[in-house]
């Protein structure tokens, strides 16, 4: 009888433990395919403009990421006819608040006046950065109204604040922060497409 006991019990033991690596490696593969990375088509298409972002800072290295992934944008004759300047200073950043939906950090994209293609290389950059930024689970705003503030009497401080080199003029700017919201996509219309073959 004792021995029908401790015999049953080992089988029971056997059993869980023939049980449990099976259900572990279902569940370690779970988890992979839920942190699988996003494709590029993934991040381009779930890119959306964010107007509400969380107060905290993004970490300096994703900064980094987003500012490297910028400039690796193609630009004409390889020329780079940008200027970048990155504000994350509370004190220029108040400022402005209102004009660029509070985000704590704004980057202003510089174009070459002299340069003809400068504001298709600012742009490529700037997708560069929204992308990256996307990537990351980071949201952005493209701005343009920012740039009229910028050359209003009311902005010549943090125009000052900038210290563009000669030549190069704001054509733009990104607000960048952690998202607030997760809107849906605006419509598109394709039928601006059109394939000649
Ligand atoms: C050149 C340019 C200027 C823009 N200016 C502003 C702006 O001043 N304020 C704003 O909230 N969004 C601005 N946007 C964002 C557009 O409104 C947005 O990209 C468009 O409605 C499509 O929505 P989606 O980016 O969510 O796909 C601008 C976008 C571009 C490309």
């Amino acid at each position: 009888m004792k021995l029908n006991i401790i015999t049953a019990l080992s089988l029971v033991t056997l059993m869980m433990s023939c049980g449990q690596p099976v259900n572990k490696e279902k569940e370690e593969d779970k988890k992979v395919e839920e942190k699988k990375e996003p494709s590029a088509i993934d991040v381009i298409m779930n890119r959306r403009s964010i107007r509400s972002y969380k107060p905290e800072q993004i970490k300096d290295n994703e900064l980094n990421t987003i500012l490297e992934c910028g400039v690796n944008a193609p630009s004409a004759l390889n020329l780079q006819s940008w200027e970048i300047r990155v504000i994350q200073n509370p004190e220029i950043l108040k400022k402005i608040e209102g004009s660029f939906h509070n985000a704590p950090t704004l980057i202003v994209i510089a174009s070459a006046a002299d340069n003809f293609f400068s504001p298709v290389d600012c742009g490529l950059l700037g997708q560069n950065i929204l992308l990256a930024a996307e990537s990351m689970d980071i949201g952005t705003c493209v701005l343009g109204n920012f740039t009229a503030f910028l050359n209003s009497p009311e902005g010549a401080d943090v125009f000052k604040s900038l210290e563009l080199s000669e030549g190069y003029k704001p054509l733009y700017s990104i607000a960048v922060g952690y998202k607030n919201e997760r809107p849906e996509a605006k419509p598109r219309d394709k039928g601006k497409i059109k394939i000649i073959k």
